[in-house]
């Protein structure tokens, strides 16, 4: 298969990094302005892999700014400052005596909107000597896997995602704090299973970083088939595990992928910079 996905590819080098999803890309200088035709091969790569790996790239925020905008809408993550010189990009940080990560759990991003990002494009500046990898998981994936019976029963439900969801939350407190910013709840209701809008195919849209219960059950009632598709949607077998250099960006669909920055690097400093992408009511 991968084979013959990568003969589609006049442009690219496209070379998968796991069966579920994943793949670098190299023979592109994403710091300069690039032809539409040579775009469109990376949207396609993006739809075939969910999430696209670069290597080496000289990017100031301007330049990943511009790159970003020729893939979607650039937005302001909620809650979060940005760069004072580039308020779009949105530095993720941990330093040396910190001890938590920033969204240190399997999550998509920000799925308390109500029209959660379609994309996140993060960029290296400064990695640790290990650790501090991101891994992803394939949500089609996840979904396809179940019995027919059991995609029917969620066919028709709808997640309650917050905010304030404690492990996630307490992941974002130092940033809120050193911005002076205080967290307030945003809570976003959507469909367990959603369409991707481009590709057409299903993929489960709970994740436990964000999803409280369904909507007209309470927790307790929620809480066995949401314990059960937290760890069946992160199932090695739908992963893969990125390590990151200095200069790498990775850009993946918050549609139907989930990410988990491993917190495994105490002592040392982690520096990327993020750019979020608007997306469309999940449907
Ligand atoms: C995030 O959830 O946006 C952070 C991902 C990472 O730091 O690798």
């Amino acid at each position: 298969m991968n084979d013959y996905k990568r003969r589609r590819y006049k442009h690219l080098d496209v070379a998968p990094v796991a069966g579920a999803l994943g793949a670098e890309i190299a023979g592109v200088d994403i710091s300069r302005p690039l032809e539409d035709s040579v775009v469109a091969e990376i949207r396609r790569a993006f739809l075939d892999y969910l999430v696209l790996f670069f290597h080496g790239q000289k990017l100031t925020p301007q330049a990943q700014l511009a790159f970003a905008r020729r893939l979607g809408e650039p937005m302001e993550y909620p809650q979060l400052k940005g760069l004072p010189e580039c308020p779009l990009i949105t530095p993720v940080v941990k330093l040396e005596h910190e001890r938590v990560n920033f969204g240190g759990i399997w999550h998509s991003d920000t799925t308390y909107l109500e029209r959660p990002p379609m994309a996140s494009m993060l960029y290296a500046i400064e990695i640790p000597p290990y650790g501090g990898d991101t891994l992803f998981a394939n949500q089609y994936l996840a979904y396809e896997t179940l019995s027919d019976a059991y995609r029917k029963l969620l066919d028709g439900l709808i997640g309650v995602n917050s905010s304030l969801k404690a492990d996630a939350s307490r992941t974002r407190e130092d940033r809120l704090r050193a911005a002076g910013l205080e967290s307030k709840v945003l809570v976003g209701e959507h469909p367990v299973v959603r369409t991707h809008p481009e590709t057409g195919r299903k993929a489960l849209f709970v994740n436990i970083g964000h999803t409280t219960h369904f909507k007209g059950l309470s927790e307790d009632e929620s809480r066995p088939l949401l314990e059960y598709l937290f760890q069946h949607q992160v199932r090695p077998e739908f992963t893969c595990r990125f390590r990151w250099q200095p200069g790498s960006l990775a850009f993946w669909d918050n549609r139907c992928a989930q990410h988990n920055p491993v917190n495994d690097y105490h002592g040392f400093r982690r520096i990327m910079h993020r750019v979020t992408l608007a997306g469309e009511r999940p449907h």
